[in-house]
């Protein structure tokens, strides 16, 4: 292993994929769902250049090496994951050491110390008073929490999502999923239909008078008795779009004014990505629920669903039993990464590091690119950034020739012509520089 693995240019030295990933990559086609094989060849046919996937042995740092050799630059930290970079040593520690004392415990019924530990780091990191936490294991789970939360606090079943909105795939959020309706389509007769979806604003493109007034139109036309709202504060995987200053407050005034509770989904955002701990507190706002993931857990599988004891209560003492848990809620290797990752966050300072660096990558790539004439917009909030290009083809071809020089990107939109940059908070300005000369490159070309 380079010494430098974790902090060092691509280095590529095979033609994409390599031959170990090949093999590899036929007996994935051999035993995974056949659909995710049909994707990449459906992209291939889209974009004229082929999608085989590398195929990952070792990520550190900003790095990941792939089964046969080649270094590259995760320009996406694992789905938004890695804040502070892959295998962080502390959140390694805190994983070995934890695994040396307790694997498993007994979630809900004789918990571990480190889940209690966590829950009050949650508590006191969030914004409301008393604050009440449900650990899950995924984003869609803490949302799943939060549907079940609200149902049980308005006694409403309808909702109000946002198109271009993700919130994970399991059937709650599944029924939310306004990023894209093919994601729903096949599975609509067992999802919720009391589901209303409003258009997401865009900043400098919609006022906020007109966003809350189609939100209104799309409440009121729905016909639906709706309790809960669910809301991005910024749309990540529907392309890092960002509503005009003041939506969070204006949307939870007006679903308050109707009884409704609002449920902040800061999966990608929450944390320090965007520089705050909260996206959607920025300006005044305090959803009734917040849940956090990706971030949370420092790369192991964990969220969380948070809210006021005056919302929580509402799950009083139903049947006597516990009615929302799972085996490994509040797995405790996964809350020893998740404090040691909450840690990180604090000691290294990540929020103020991602709201600085944040305004320097927009405005070097917004320097850099702005000649190119496929290039629509750079747009963002702290680490989380998003350049629009011409079309989805252009991006998955961008991508497809980015990998090729060792770059690591993932598209996002519903027509995947957004590319995503979401690296670990920590990524040094010199790979910067060399992300934007790539991209520069491959612009002319692509
Ligand atoms: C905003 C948001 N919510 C929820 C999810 C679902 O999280 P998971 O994939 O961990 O279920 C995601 C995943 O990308 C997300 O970006």
């Amino acid at each position: 292993m380079h010494p430098d693995f974790g902090n060092m240019p691509p280095s590529i030295r095979s033609p994409l994929p390599g031959t170990k990933s090949r093999e590899l990559i036929e007996t994935l086609a051999a035993t995974e769902c056949p659909s995710l094989t049909t994707r990449r060849a459906r992209r291939a046919e889209r974009t004229g250049v082929q999608h085989d996937p590398i195929v990952w042995a070792n990520a550190k740092g900003i790095n990941v090496l792939d089964v046969d050799g080649n270094v590259y630059v995760d320009w996406t930290a694992g789905f938004g994951v890695a804040v502070a970079g892959h295998a962080h040593p502390s959140v390694v520690d805190a994983i070995q050491e934890q695994s040396e004392r307790a694997i498993h415990a007994l979630g809900d019924v004789y918990p571990s110390d480190v889940k209690i530990e966590l829950l009050a780091r949650l508590a006191a990191l969030a914004p409301h008073e008393d604050a009440r936490v449900i650990l899950g294991q995924s984003g869609a789970d803490a949302i799943e929490a939060a549907l079940k939360t609200a149902m049980l606090k308005t006694k409403r079943s309808g909702v109000l999502a946002f198109r271009g909105g993700y919130h994970g795939l399991s059937h709650g959020p599944l029924a939310l999923c306004g990023y894209s309706a093919a994601f729903r389509d096949p599975f609509q007769a067992q999802l919720h239909d009391e589901v209303a979806f409003a258009p997401y604003p865009r900043e400098g493109v919609d006022s906020l008078n007109d966003a809350i007034a189609q939100v209104r139109a799309a409440w009121s036309e729905s016909g639906f008795d709706i309790g809960t709202v669910v809301v991005e504060p910024i749309q990540a995987r529907g392309g890092i779009v960002i509503p005009p200053a003041g939506f969070l407050k204006a949307l939870i005034e007006l679903a308050h004014e109707r009884g409704a509770v609002v449920i902040a989904d800061e999966i990608y955002t929450g944390l320090a990505r965007t520089g705050a701990a909260f996206e959607s507190v920025r300006d005044g706002a305090l959803p009734d629920i917040l849940c956090i993931g990706k971030a949370l857990g420092g790369g192991m599988p964990i969220s969380a669903c948070i809210a006021s004891y005056d919302v929580m209560r509402a799950w009083g003492d139903p049947t006597g039993e516990a009615i929302h848990t799972a085996t490994f809620f509040g797995h405790p290797i996964a809350c020893a990464a998740a404090l040691a990752s909450l840690d990180i966050i604090d000691d290294e300072n990540l929020r103020e590091l991602a709201a600085d660096k944040g305004e320097r990558v927009k405005a070097l790539l917004r320097k850099r690119l702005a000649h190119h004439a496929s290039v629509r917009e750079v747009r963002g909030r702290g680490m989380l950034i998003g350049v629009e290009l011409d079309s989805g083809e252009r991006t998955l071809r961008l991508i497809r020739a980015m990998l090729e020089r060792g770059h690591l990107l993932l598209p996002a939109g519903a027509k995947a012509e957004v590319l995503s940059i979401t690296p670990s908070i920590k990524i040094s300005y010199a790979r910067v520089d060399e992300l934007v000369d790539a991209l520069d490159e491959c612009l002319t070309t692509s």
